[in-house]
């Protein structure tokens, strides 16, 4: 239980910095309470864009701090947690992704935004969970796709779209962990609950999915449906914004395989308040990067924004 002179002290640091906490719906609830804006990653990009503070402090992955300084330069960009990864962004080398492109010179190049910036760098379009079905329709039918680093999230777009891609085999150790003997068997005790999923999921899950979107989209659903239970197969941190903003509605969390909190991101869940106080009072851990590559990276973020209207 965080005290609440942690929240005063945060607040104070932020009027006093001309701050503004940006969360993911994957931190912890005190973080998103206390946040400015909580949202999927396209919406954490797009108030990363526009924002006028002078002081942005990410409560997310390195990937999406990173983002915002891309679009952000002239903003200071904290992470209260540098550790704070993802493990797709990981299974994506900038050097061995460059042989493959090497290999496929006429494939257009489609990636997840859980990527570093080296690969948002050799990239032709980013996309997030969100806009990754319109975007990839923009695509003239003619040219190859390439698509990475998620394989699930590729191959659930190939479906959706009708479109053959390459897939960089990349996942996420978060997404890929549910049991689907365990769902199933909660299916038989609920049998008015509707599963609903995450496109980072495995195929064989998002088939039985009767809905599937980013964590917007399935929050929304949530908050939409006519339905009072639903199985989620997604990060847990979600489900704080569904018990505020559906409250009544039933929601549980889909079961990792083994007996393990292995349904919370251990990357998302580096980030404390006590470390966004840290970063706020010393203004660091600040991301940093070159302005070339800024420039590369911006490229295809900025075609992400402008497809995705
Ligand atoms: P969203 O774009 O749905 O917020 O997903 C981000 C993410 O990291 C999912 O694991
Ligand atoms: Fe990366 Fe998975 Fe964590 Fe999302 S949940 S940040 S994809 S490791």
């Amino acid at each position: 239980m965080n005290s609440p002179d942690l929240f005063e002290q945060i607040e104070q640091l932020k009027k006093a910095k001309n701050a503004v906490i940006l969360a993911h719906y994957y931190q912890e609830p005190d973080i998103q309470d206390i946040a400015d804006f909580v949202g999927d990653s396209l919406e954490l990009a797009r108030a990363a864009q526009k924002t006028q503070a002078d002081l942005i402090l990410f409560a997310g992955v390195h990937f999406m701090a990173e983002g915002a300084k891309i679009l952000n330069p002239s903003r200071k960009v904290l992470l209260p947690d540098l550790r704070a990864g993802c493990s797709l962004a990981n299974s994506c080398p900038p050097e061995a992704f460059a042989r493959l492109r090497a290999q496929r010179p006429d494939h257009f190049v489609v990636s997840y935004i859980n990527c570093s910036a080296a690969i948002k760098a050799q990239s032709d379009v980013i996309v997030t969970s969100s806009n990754v079905v319109k975007i990839v329709e923009k695509i003239p039918r003619d040219r190859p796709i390439l698509f990475a680093p998620d394989r699930n999230l590729g191959a659930w777009v190939s479906q959706k779209t009708g479109r053959e891609m390459l897939l960089w085999q990349g996942a996420c150790i978060v997404h890929e962990t549910f049991s689907e003997r365990k769902i199933a068997q909660l299916q038989v005790e609920h049998p008015d609950a509707e599963l609903i999923a995450h496109p980072e999921c495995e195929p064989t899950l998002l088939a039985k999915a009767q809905f599937v979107g980013s964590t917007s989209a399935l929050l929304k659903y949530v908050i939409a449906s006519g339905k009072q239970k639903f199985i989620v197969a997604t990060e847990e941190g979600i489900l704080h914004q569904m018990r505020k903003q559906a409250p009544g509605k039933i929601l549980i969390p889909a079961p990792p395989n083994h007996a393990c909190a292995c349904n919370e991101c251990p990357y998302m869940k580096l980030n404390t308040l006590e470390k966004v106080l840290a970063a706020l009072r010393d203004e660091t851990p600040e991301i940093k990067l070159s302005e070339e590559l800024r420039l590369k990276a911006l490229a295809p973020l900025e075609r992400m924004l402008e497809w995705s209207v």
